[in-house]
Order: structure tokens, then C-alpha cells, then sequence
């Protein structure tokens, strides 16, 4: 007996020690992964010279591929490899290199994804940090699309030196309601800013030869139920509204690539969605790029892709199978044909990319060098908006103050979501540290408190000359929602409301800050009259509870590795705000529209953000398009150059601006085209241009606007087309959205 147990625990000793080494081994190969090269081996692939070229290319090389190693190009990695991926994300906290599209035998470089829409995430092996930037909708505040391109060159750049070559970047879903928590990640509620910045970004990446592919396609604005919400909209809406962007996107941009969003549109899911993603996309807006999937929840049917033009399912084999597409293939519901496009666009595309022979000019030098760096500051100082200032700001730069800053985010590295845009910094600069370095040359002391103890802040408040308090949200609060299962998903969108527990990040259940960030706020407030709020947060916020008790409120959004620095930049007056809102800021929470995270379905209106607004005369916090700076400046002389334009011609207007106070400043002027006269239900106004200019004290510039007639017209989803209205419109332009602050003048569109 004794022996036999004996027997039965070595063998089970044996079989745990197999275990544990097959583990180790899976452990120690998914950590180091091995990693491919991207180039193309010119002596055993034709470089080819032109476009023609790589269209003869890829279809040479679909021409020798068996069926399944055409099915093989369209998917990501073997589900063998799949660890590498569970493991570096959920033990590493690392997102590797998930590779596509190799093929060893015909010499077939793959290629690799890194999102990034506020740095790399994927990062070399021996790499730990790399330059991370403040976030889209930060960036959105900043208005400056030259900057914009800039940062973008670098997160590509940075790529590059990664061993990457295609960025899941940028996210250009319209922000329709504030609640939606990758707000973040997208650059505003306007249409028009979406599309200016849409291209930046893409051109910014694309010239570095890394793949461009701005996401989600499309309608992808609530997170909580983003497997299984279906958006319903009416054509004019989609085309007016929620795609604009995404045209101007593609057609400027010219990005490789775009992803495909998870949720459905119109009844169907936008991996399956033949409207959007072939007679949309390909069919009226010419791309030429191929059609990626979002990852893992975002393909459903395989044969319906096929239909639809989804050229690569990410990052796995899940519908685009061998069995499933041969299966198709031999029962007549597709073809082999339909195969060979979709493998002969992605490779056409992607080839020219593994052809590049810059590879040497991207080291690990390049990575979180100091010029990125200093980038990074710059597009921090450049995004914040200063929403309010009764004389606080900016605090004085000088010797003997006692300085307090509060609040749980202080002194905390809050760079924002942790889900797909993460992007790791190990060179965060908070908030604390930031005034406490800027300080360190004026010889003041910097008291931190970020404890919860309100009347102890309170206390230390009522002694100190300036009191920061930090307030606001970390990925825990909003971001992409992280869910492990998405049946609990589901059930929760079933149900309209959370079923079961709740998962990491996603959209907001209310607009308010947390309550103890209120109750900090109420508490100093108190015995403080002179505090500064500074909020970070990728959104709008209701902010009626404290704002009129605080003097001054600095909106910092979660700003990137170089943020602290920027921040106290800032509030001593060394940089001049100039950040205006993205989105406007409702006064209350009703005069949004409707949102539930937890849906199965939701409709999307004609309007939002300052359309709604303004077409129901709501009154509102804050305007779109708003901002204080230390300086004012005066709007003068508007001028339209002709003011009858055909529908072929060009608006084209000016106006001066001058730097009227005491500090030189950068001043964002918006020109917005309203239509009074119009015969059809159409907005009051829309941004239809925007600038941002220097100018010193007492500095006049003009600043000149071209608006091409075709950028006035609305669908008409009777006979499918867009039409200009013959009449009188509106012109206005100034500061922000707010009427009574805008310059105006008219003009008329006939025949
Ligand atoms: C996100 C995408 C991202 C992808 C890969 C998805 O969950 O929605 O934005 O590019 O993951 O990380």
C-alpha cells in the first residue's frame, strides 16, 4: 500500500515537474518571442518602381499562393502564438509584436501593429520607455495641426526604432456624448477638427513608411456595450455627421490601412458591413488601402467579410479559416476570385512599406530622445485650456511663497488609459513635481497633500499664498472597457443597465467629478478663496456644484510624460495658455444626448455637441471652441474678397487679429459658415476652418481662410448626392462658437 502511494506521488511529482518546465518554456518563449524582419530582401523579391509595379507584384506573388497560404495572409498570428500575447499583456503589462502575413516561401516579409495614439505600445525587446504624449483629445484642445503631424512623426519615428511598421492610429470617432470613455483618444465632438487632425495624423506616420490606420470605422462613440450595440442612424446623418472625418481622413491622408469598429451599424457589424466598408469607403471615396478588423471581439462571420472587403482579420484566426472560406468557396458564396482581391490589395499596400531601406536611420537612439521629449512638454503647454480666471492665474514667479497642491492626483504618473492607447514612460513628471522643480529656483517650499483628510487640507490651505488642487480621473474611471468576458457584456446590454461586475475603465455613469473630489474642492473652497482647479480627464465635465465657489480652473487632460513640467509652465505665466475646447460643456447633464453605456441599441440624431445646442437655443457652460488666455485679443476688419461665388469657387476671407494686452500669446481663430436662409433643417453654424497664430504684445496679424464651396453642402438621401444650396450664408469668425464673440458678414452662392 505503502509502495503504491509512494508509486502515485512520483508519478504526479514527474507530471507536476513536466508541467512546470513545459510552463517555464511557454513563459520564456512568449516573453521572448522571436522577432521578424520586416524588410524585403531585394536579391530574392523584385523592387518594384511604381504603383503599377507593386499592383504586378502582389499579383505575381497571389498567383503562385495556394489557397491557404492566401487565407494565411489574412489574418494575424497562428493561435499557437497566441500566449505571447496573454502573457506579455497580463503578466508583463507588455504588448508584443503580433505579427501578420509572412510567408517564409515566397520571401514575404509580415507586418507588425503598435497602437499609439499617444506613443508607441509595442516595444522592442531591452526597451522599457518610450516618449509619451499627451492624449488626442488634449491635443484636439491644442487646435494646431502642424503640431499635431509633428507628434505623430515622432510616435512613427519611435515605431520604427520598435521594430514596428503599421500604427493603429489615429482614433477619429466623433465625440458625441462626453461620457464615452475613450473620449480620450479622439480630438473632439466637431466633425470638421476630426478631419483636420485625422490628416495631420496620418500624414505625420506615413512619413516615416509606417502603415497609417485611423480607427474605429465606424460610429464607435460608447464603450460598455461595444461588442454588440447596434448604431442606428438616417444617411444624412452618417454622411454628414459621423463620416465626414473619415473621408477627409482617407482622401487627404492617404493612410495604408484603416480598422474596422466592433460595434454594428445599421443591423450589421462593421466587419461584416459591405455598405460601409465597400461601397462607402472603396467604392465613393476611392481607398485603396486594405480593411483591418478591431481586435478579437470583431469579426463574426467570415463569408460576410469576405463580402464586405475586410482584408485582415486582427490578431487571430477566428473567422477568416481555411474550413469556413474553402467551405464558401465550394458552395458558391464566395469565390476564389474574391480571395485573390482581397489578399492582392493588402500585399500591393503593404509591400511598398517593406521596401523602404531607411531601417538604419531608426535605433534605439531615437527613442525617448530629447527633442521628442521636449516635444512632448510642448503639446502639453500647447493643449491646456484655461476655463476660468478671476485674476488668480498666472501665479506669481517669485521668492517667499508658500505654495500647497492637493488632491488624490497629485503627485500620481496619470498619463491615461492603461487599455490599447497606453503608451509607458518611465519619465513622468506629475503635477507635484512639476511646480515643486519650477519653484525649486524661486527658493519656495512646496507642501504636498494628497491624502483624503478634507478638513486637513482645508486647514493647510488656509496658510498657504497659492493652493493647487489636482482633481479629475485615471483609467480606472473612464477608458476603453476592459472586460474579461463578453457574455457579461452582453448581458449587461441585454438588460440596459451592468449586470455582474463591472470591468476596468469605459464610459462614465456620471459627469461629475468623483465625491472626493467634490468634497476637496467644497472643503478648500471654504477657506480659500484664490485656488486653482486643475483637471485632468479626457472630457467634459459638470462642474456645477464648485465652479463658482473657485477662482480659477486650468483643464490639463491627462498630458503626457512631460506633464508636470508643462502644468507649472503654465500657471506661473512662463507659457501663455492657449488651448481652446474641443467640445462643448452642457450645463446640464439632460441637454447632452441620450447615452446609456449599457445598450443593444442606440440611435444617433443629426445633432450634438454645439449643433444641438445652438439649434435649440440651449444655453451652455462652456461654447465649443472656448478659451481664456493671460492676454486679450481684438478681432477687426472682416473681409470677403467676393462675395457672389459659384459652386465650383472658393470662399476666401480675412480678418486682423492683435495682441491687446501684456503677454504675447498663440490665439486660435475660428471661422464658422451659418445657414439662416437655408430651405432644409440645417445647423445655425459650422466650424469650417480655424488657425492658430503667434502674436507678440501689440502684435496685429491677418490671418487669411479659403472655404472651397463644396464644403457647404449637405446629402441629399433622396438622390444620394451632396448639393450646395443657392443662397445668402453667414460668415463668422472669431475666438470661439459663441455668437455674440464672432465677427460677421455674409456671402451668396448662386449658379
Ligand atoms: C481597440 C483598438 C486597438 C486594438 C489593438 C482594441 O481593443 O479597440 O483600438 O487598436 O485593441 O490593441
Amino acid at each position: 500500500m505503502k509502495k503504491i502511494a509512494i508509486k502515485i506521488l512520483k508519478g504526479f511529482g514527474i507530471l507536476l515537474l513536466l508541467i512546470v518546465i513545459l510552463a517555464g518554456g511557454v513563459y520564456y518563449k512568449s516573453v521572448n518571442y522571436t522577432m521578424y524582419d520586416l524588410q524585403a530582401n531585394k536579391e530574392l523579391l523584385a523592387e518594384p518602381s511604381n504603383a503599377e509595379g507593386y499592383a504586378a507584384l502582389a499579383e505575381e506573388l497571389v498567383g503562385q499562393m495556394t489557397l491557404k497560404e492566401k487565407i494565411d495572409q489574412m489574418y494575424g498570428e497562428k493561435m499557437y502564438e497566441v500566449p505571447k500575447l496573454g502573457i506579455g499583456f497580463l503578466i508583463k503589462n507588455r504588448f508584443p509584436h503580433v505579427y501578420a502575413g509572412g510567408n517564409e516561401r515566397l520571401h514575404i516579409p509580415p507586418w507588425v501593429l503598435s497602437d499609439g495614439p499617444r506613443g508607441a505600445r509595442v516595444m522592442d525587446h531591452g526597451i522599457n520607455s518610450v516618449t509619451t504624449f499627451p492624449v488626442g483629445m488634449a491635443r484636439g484642445a491644442s487646435w494646431d495641426v502642424d503640431l499635431e503631424e509633428r507628434i505623430n512623426e515622432v510616435i512613427a519615428i519611435e515605431m520604427r526604432a520598435n521594430k514596428v511598421n503599421y500604427a493603429a492610429t489615429p482614433c477619429i470617432n466623433l465625440l458625441r456624448h462626453p461620457a464615452w470613455g475613450r473620449a480620450q483618444e479622439t480630438y473632439g465632438e466637431d466633425p470638421w477638427l476630426l478631419g483636420e487632425f485625422g490628416v495631420a495624423a496620418v500624414k505625420g506616420i506615413e512619413k516615416h513608411n509606417v502603415m497609417a490606420c485611423p480607427k474605429h470605422f465606424a460610429l464607435n462613440s460608447l464603450d460598455n456595450s461595444r461588442f454588440f450595440v447596434d448604431v442606428n442612424l438616417d444617411e444624412r446623418t452618417l454622411r454628414e455627421v459621423y463620416l465626414p472625418h473619415f473621408k477627409k481622413t482617407i482622401q487627404q491622408g492617404k493612410p495604408a490601412s484603416i480598422m474596422s469598429s466592433y460595434n454594428k451599424v445599421l443591423g450589421e457589424y462593421a466587419a461584416n458591413n459591405k455598405y460601409l466598408l465597400n461601397d462607402i469607403l472603396r467604392e465613393d471615396w476611392g481607398f485603396e488601402g486594405f480593411v483591418t478588423s478591431d481586435w478579437f471581439n470583431g469579426t463574426y462571420d467570415g463569408i460576410a467579410s469576405v463580402k464586405a472587403g475586410l482584408d485582415v482579420e486582427m490578431p487571430y484566426q477566428q473567422v477568416y479559416k481555411y474550413d469556413i472560406l474553402k467551405e464558401g468557396i465550394e458552395n458558391g458564396e464566395i469565390s476564389e476570385a474574391d480571395i485573390d482581391k482581397i489578399v492582392t490589395r493588402t500585399l500591393r499596400t503593404r509591400l511598398k512599406y517593406a521596401f523602404s531601406d531607411d531601417q538604419e536611420t531608426y535605433g534605439h537612439e531615437e527613442i525617448e530622445k530629447e527633442s521628442h521629449v521636449t516635444l512632448a512638454r510642448v503639446a502639453a503647454e500647447k493643449s491646456m485650456v484655461l476655463i476660468k480666471n478671476n485674476e488668480v492665474l498666472p501665479l506669481a514667479s517669485e521668492t517667499g511663497q508658500k505654495v500647497l497642491v492637493l488632491g488624490r492626483l497629485a503627485n500620481l504618473e496619470n498619463t491615461g488609459d492603461i487599455a490599447s492607447s497606453n503608451s509607458t514612460s518611465l519619465n513622468i513628471t506629475t503635477p507635484y513635481e512639476g511646480i515643486k522643480a519650477f519653484n525649486q529656483a524661486l527658493q519656495n517650499k512646496v507642501e504636498l497633500y494628497d491624502g483624503p483628510d478634507t478638513d486637513l487640507a482645508a486647514t493647510k490651505a488656509k496658510e498657504a499664498d497659492q493652493v493647487i488642487l489636482v482633481v479629475g480621473y485615471t483609467f480606472e474611471d473612464e477608458g476603453e472597457y476592459i472586460i474579461y468576458s463578453a457574455a457579461d457584456m452582453e448581458k449587461s446590454a441585454e438588460a440596459g443597465k451592468l449586470i455582474g461586475e463591472k470591468g476596468i475603465g469605459g464610459d462614465r455613469e456620471s459627469l461629475k467629478l468623483l465625491p472626493e473630489d467634490e468634497a476637496l474642492i467644497q472643503a478648500v473652497s471654504e477657506v480659500n478663496k484664490n485656488i486653482v482647479v486643475v483637471y485632468v480627464g479626457g472630457s467634459a465635465i459638470n462642474m456645477n456644484a464648485w465652479e463658482p465657489k473657485v477662482a480659477s480652473i486650468l483643464f490639463a487632460w491627462y498630458n503626457g510624460m512631460e506633464g508636470g513640467t508643462a502644468l507649472a509652465n503654465v500657471l506661473y505665466g512662463k507659457v501663455n495658455p492657449s488651448g481652446k475646447l474641443p467640445f462643448s460643456i452642457a450645463r446640464n447633464d439632460a441637454d447632452y444626448p441620450y447615452f446609456n453605456p449599457y445598450t443593444l441599441k442606440i440611435d444617433y440624431g443629426y445633432y450634438h455637441g454645439y449643433t444641438l445646442f445652438e439649434k435649440k437655443n440651449i444655453e451652455v457652460a462652456y461654447p465649443f471652441g472656448y478659451g481664456l488666455s493671460y492676454t486679450n485679443y481684438d478681432y477687426d476688419n472682416l473681409i470677403i474678397k467676393e462675395k457672389t461665388l459659384t459652386e465650383e469657387g472658393k470662399l476666401v476671407a480675412s480678418i486682423d487679429i492683435t495682441n491687446t494686452g501684456d503677454m504675447g500669446g498663440e490665439e486660435i481663430v475660428q471661422l464658422y459658415v451659418g445657414f439662416k436662409n437655408s430651405s432644409i433643417d440645417r445647423p445655425v453654424k459650422l466650424l469650417r476652418g480655424f488657425d492658430k497664430i503667434r502674436l507678440e504684445q501689440g502684435e496685429t496679424k491677418t490671418v487669411e481662410f479659403e472655404v472651397t464651396i463644396q464644403d457647404l453642402a449637405w446629402y441629399d438621401p433622396e438622390v444620394k448626392q451632396w448639393k450646395v444650396e443657392e443662397m445668402e450664408y453667414e460668415l463668422y469668425v472669431g475666438p470661439s462658437s459663441e455668437t455674440g464673440r464672432l465677427m460677421t458678414d455674409s456671402f451668396h452662392v448662386n449658379e
